[in-house]
């Protein structure tokens, strides 16, 4: 496996919409997932999309929060496994929406509030070919958002409500008392 490049904010790789997987158990596939979760974990990140490797294709791979987590603590994941989508699919179950800090590995340094469904129905297909079908929520539903986001070519700032909020971590953990440190997709 490898540690895979990073593509940042204003690389064109980044606003595409990603090609769906036509064999989610080609072998091609496996060595993607396999070099996408050893550069997430090598960048600290919460959850990696393909094409944030610079691979236009609809694979995510992510840290599930665990029963610990909710929006109030620190997200560390270690503890849990990875989980790895394959033409992932959501609806949204509510038209609520809930804000909350979020971070990207391809917007380094930064943070800003972003409002996301609570609720949501995700459909995908494991590394292993099995179907997928969740109701998530809260903040399990909030990572799954940002990563299925990126396969369409957008990224959290492009959704927040208001930029005042984006800033760099160092002058959030200066100047915001009590800020989520939830991790970074
Ligand atoms: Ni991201």
């Amino acid at each position: 496996m490898s540690i895979l490049k990073i593509a940042r904010m204003g690389h064109p790789v980044l606003r595409v919409q990603a090609e769906a997987v036509e064999d989610p158990t080609e072998p091609e596939i496996r060595r993607l997932v396999g070099d996408m979760i050893e550069t997430m974990l090598d960048a600290n990140g919460r959850g990696l999309a393909a094409n944030q490797v610079h691979v236009p294709k609809q694979v995510v791979v992510y840290i599930p929060p665990g029963d610990e987590d909710d929006d109030e603590e620190e997200g560390d994941g270690g503890a849990h496994e990875v989980a790895v989508l394959i033409n992932p699919q959501l609806e949204p179950l509510t038209e609520e929406l809930e804000d909350g800090w979020e971070g990207c590995l391809s917007v380094p340094d930064m943070r800003g509030i972003v409002p996301r469904a609570t609720r949501v129905r995700l459909r995908a297909t494991g590394l292993d070919g099995s179907a997928i079908d969740q109701e998530l929520a809260g903040f399990h539903a909030r990572v799954v958002q940002h990563e299925c986001d990126h396969l369409k070519g957008i990224l959290y700032p492009m959704r927040m409500h208001n930029l005042g909020s984006l800033m760099f971590e160092s002058e959030l953990q200066h100047y915001a008392a009590k800020a989520d440190d939830d991790g970074k997709g």
